[in-house]
């Protein structure tokens, strides 16, 4: 008798993927898919999915774990904590961030987060590089060191006191980021709208946490949009926009797209599920459902359906800032500080998945036609993967990594604090009830989640070392400004 050619046979299950959904059951050799088909051979190991999904492992491109907050907080997750919490929620890789402040060096920067993570990690894992120091060394020297061993996106922030970078730097960044090929994320606000309408709030003593919400007016994102995508056309830079909130911020994006510009965005569970009325609550309450941007409108909620539908967004992230509803977190000022001294972010990694599922797949959004499913792995696994160029993952097939979650998709499921695995002690969806739950998670053949129970070991994830891939690729059509035959001869790039 011959050995088996599987280490691993998922059997009878239904497979779906970006482009289809079909039974078939899925074959791992090692860490790699090698096989989808009927009837195949008998794995070493087998897992029976009759009446179940057989998915690519989710990917979170927008998670802030371990890291230092803008105002200067260290959030409440470790590695280990949250990538158990994004296991458990169906993800396999995530994407943090390796947070710069300034003054800090940026290498030793990377290299302290990149500790943190081989220590802790469950699931693979990437980075992206905070800038907030952009100084001759940082944009000259560790930069480009940084993204040619394999660190290809870079993170920028246009507001927030301690850490925004101005358009002249913004420019060395996005050059930067050209010559050596990698994507640029930007949090683009207009700083000077929130910092002004934050002052004249707290100062007439409008202070609660639902006083955020108005702080952040929406033009402030399409204003902000509008010129950053107008600084990366300049010299042909491809740009990632970060949590978009508003009608208008979605349509500021429709319209470069249709230029030709590369540009692409993602949204959040918190701008698809809330709204500024949420924030809207007695006492403190309200602090646990304030992000940045904050949530907007039920009209916002519909123009972010039409958005994914239509494919001007193409990642559902679930910007993880675990802040726990304590003095270590939201009230660090206190228990009666204003709406600007409490610390901005929400935790969503376990539920992004779920959430998105329940309305695309279960409830079938209608913007979808139908695919919801193939949809939703779209924007949760594939198109991130295919974005930031994590190397074979996001995809069911074969040469792929063998990173699959298993869903049963009519288990229904009342969110709770309780339930969580991450360490914020608080979800803003708590009283949610999903139908449809990942119940066993595999990351390269071998399962971190097996039917709701965790079998994985801290510092079992891996980094995925990332080239710039075809999204951080310049068009090759500069703009007119840059064009030596048009600017008399000046060539400036
Ligand atoms: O409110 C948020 N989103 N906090 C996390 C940091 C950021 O802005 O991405
Ligand atoms: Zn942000
Ligand atoms: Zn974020």
């Amino acid at each position: 008798m011959s050995a088996s050619p599987y280490d691993l046979v998922i059997r009878g299950g239904t497979v779906g993927t970006a482009g289809g959904t079909y039974p078939a059951d899925v074959a791992v050799k090692g860490e790699t898919i090698v096989a989808i088909g009927q009837g195949l051979p008998a794995g070493v190991r087998e897992i029976d999915a009759s009446g179940k999904l057989v998915l690519p492992g989710g990917i979170d491109t927008h998670t802030h774990i371990e890291q230092v907050s803008a105002g200067g907080l260290l959030n409440a997750d470790t590695f280990e904590s949250a990538t158990t919490s994004a296991a458990f929620g169906g993800n396999t890789t995530v994407v943090s961030f390796a947070a710069q402040h300034r003054g800090l060096d940026l290498r030793k920067v990377v290299d302290d987060y990149a500790k943190l993570a081989d220590r802790g990690a469950l699931i693979d894992y990437a980075f992206h590089m905070i800038v907030a120091n952009p100084d001759q060394k940082t944009i000259e020297t560790d930069l480009p060191a940084l993204i040619r061993e394999g660190h290809a996106s870079i993170k920028v922030f246009m507001t927030y006191d301690l850490i925004k970078v101005d358009d002249e730097p913004l420019l060395d960044v996005l050059l930067t980021a050209r010559e050596n090929r990698a994507l640029v994320c930007v949090h683009a606000e207009n700083h000077g709208m929130i910092s002004w309408m934050g002052k004249r709030l707290v100062k007439k003593g409008y202070v609660q946490p639902k006083y955020h919400a108005i702080s952040h007016p929406r033009g402030s994102e399409a204003e902000a949009f509008t010129r950053l995508i107008a600084l990366s056309a300049l010299i042909d830079q491809p740009i990632m926009i970060f949590h978009v909130s508003t009608a208008e911020g979605a349509q500021v994006i429709r319209d470069a797209r249709a230029q030709g510009l590369k540009v692409f965005a993602e949204t959040c569970p918190q701008y698809l599920f809330m709204t500024k009325h949420d924030l809207d609550k007695p006492g403190m309450e309200g602090a646990k459902w304030m992000c940045s941007p904050p949530p907007r409108d039920a009209a916002d909620q519909e123009a972010l359906w039409r958005a994914l539908a239509l494919g001007d967004l193409q990642t559902v992230t679930s910007d993880h800032a675990p802040y726990r509803f304590d003095e270590t977190g939201k009230l660090s000022a206190g228990p009666n500080a204003n709406f600007k001294q409490i610390a901005n972010g929400l935790p969503g990694l376990e539920v992004r998945l779920p959430l998105m599922f329940d309305a695309m797949v279960s409830k079938g959004r209608p913007e979808f036609d139908g695919r919801g499913l193939e949809a939703f792995v779209n924007l949760t696994a594939t198109q991130p993967a295919q974005i930031y160029n994590l190397p074979k993952k996001g995809q069911i097939a074969p040469g792929f990594d063998a990173d699959i979650a298993i869903w049963e998709p009519k288990k229904q499921v009342t969110i709770t604090d309780a339930a969580m695995h991450d360490l914020t002690g608080f979800t803003p969806f708590a009283g949610t009830t999903v139908t449809g739950w990942p119940v066993t998670v595999i990351r390269r053949g071998s399962e971190v989640v097996s039917d709701g129970q965790l079998v994985a070991k801290a510092g079992s994830g891996r980094w995925l070392k990332r080239t710039g891939g075809w999204a951080a690729e310049p068009t090759g059509r500069l703009t007119s400004d840059m064009d030596p035959a048009t600017n008399f001869g000046a060539r400036i790039l």
